[in-house]
């Protein structure tokens, strides 16, 4: 075992603060990885406030962060696919038993043994796994990704999380040419799905609640840009969607969305508030209308979605930050207040 450096949280009500975790030796199929960014993601959030503690409680202490990029330093001597020296990315997943039917269908998030970045049962040194505010991790060798190389490291750390996020259920519900797409809420993950929905041909159009980032959305590839707000607004795009993507992490009426949904239309939830939402069923009953949930995406997609990236050169608007201003990110995240992911240099973990 080895030290790191890291930010972590004591509970769910103190601030992360510089500490001390371990990380394991490499097994022969982990590689070493020194981390250069991690994005901030809601779910860091929820997770370092036990936000989801029904679900998920949260664990102490807390190192959050699961949108990495960094540099390979060690590998173990059955490791194939890296080398010292070597850009890689991890995302959401840092294990899975590899063998379960989910597992064989490629979407290792649902395998009962699948063990997230954070807040996981840690397999190797017992209690919970640590994340990406930190100097380094070790993982094997099957989560981790292979970032291009013509993608600047701290925009492409967020595509860990928020690109695949978004990507997948985009895919899923055949966003195309042709196809008239909307993003609720242009936080970090929507964002993403505003470059992804652009990339794949849509007709895209944002809603947002911030009257402010009309110019930034319409920047980023939204065609049309609608402030949720303003019923007027949203009145003159009654029942014409075909997909409609809802990155909202609090608190909302999704029944507004799916009054504009086209016949057959589909209404995919990414975020995750901390209180249910409630659902008019008949909102869905006229016109065969289905609500869908999407949860990240597996290993061979999120290597798909970073190698469309690249073919495209796509990364996440980041504001660079050093990790003793975390904090103070997370009140501005909840502000709505970041344009449009904040991505941790982790250099500045050093001076720790
Ligand atoms: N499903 C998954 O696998 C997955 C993966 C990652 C994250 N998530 C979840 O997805 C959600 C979004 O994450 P994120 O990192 O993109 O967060 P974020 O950067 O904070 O963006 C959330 C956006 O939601 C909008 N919003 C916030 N409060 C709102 C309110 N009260 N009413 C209406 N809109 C509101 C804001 O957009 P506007 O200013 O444009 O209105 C805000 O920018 C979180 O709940 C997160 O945990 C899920
Ligand atoms: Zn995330
Ligand atoms: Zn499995």
């Amino acid at each position: 075992m080895f030290n790191a450096r890291a930010y972590a949280a004591a509970s769910a009500t103190s601030p992360l603060a510089a500490t001390r975790i371990q990380r394991r030796d490499p097994t022969p199929t982990d590689v070493q990885i020194e981390i250069l960014y991690c994005g901030i993601c809601h779910s860091d959030l929820h997770t370092v406030r036990n936000e989801w503690s029904s679900i998920m409680p949260t664990v102490y202490p807390c190192v959050p962060g699961h949108e990495i990029v960094g540099r390979v330093t060690r590998v173990g001597s059955a490791v194939k696919g890296f080398k010292a020296g070597d850009l890689a990315g991890v995302g959401c997943l840092v294990d899975s038993d590899g063998t379960c039917p989910e597992c064989q269908a490629h979407v290792e998030q649902f395998c009962p043994g699948a063990v997230f970045t954070y807040n996981g049962p840690d397999k190797h040194l017992g209690g919970r796994t640590f994340g990406g505010y930190s100097d380094g991790i070790v993982v094997d060798e099957r989560f981790a990704l292979r970032v291009p190389a013509n993608l600047d490291p701290a925009g492409a750390a967020p595509l860990l999380c928020a690109g695949i996020t978004t990507y997948s259920p985009m895919r899923r519900q055949g966003v195309t040419q042709g196809k008239k797409v909307g993003v609720v809420g242009l936080g970090g993950l929507g964002h993403m799905g505003v470059k992804f929905a652009r990339a794949l041909g849509a007709h895209v159009v944002v809603f947002t609640t911030t009257a402010g980032k009309r110019e930034d959305a319409l920047r980023l590839g939204a065609h049309e840009v609608v402030v949720s707000r303003n019923a007027g607004e949203m009145a003159k795009h009654a029942g014409s969607f075909d997909f409609i993507l809802d990155a909202v992490s609090a608190e909302h009426d999704v029944n507004a969305y799916i009054h504009l949904l086209r016949r057959d239309g589909n209404l995919t939830l990414v975020g995750a508030p901390e209180k249910p939402l409630p659902v008019s069923s008949f909102g869905l009953l006229f016109g065969n209308k289905s609500l869908s949930g999407s949860l990240i995406g597996g290993i061979r997609e999120t290597q798909e979605m970073l190698d469309f990236c690249g073919t495209h050169g796509i990364t996440s608007d980041v504001e660079v930050i050093p990790i003793q201003k975390v904090n103070e990110a997370y009140e501005r995240m909840l502000r709505s207040d970041v344009k449009y992911r904040f991505s941790i240099d982790m250099a500045s973990l050093k001076a720790e």
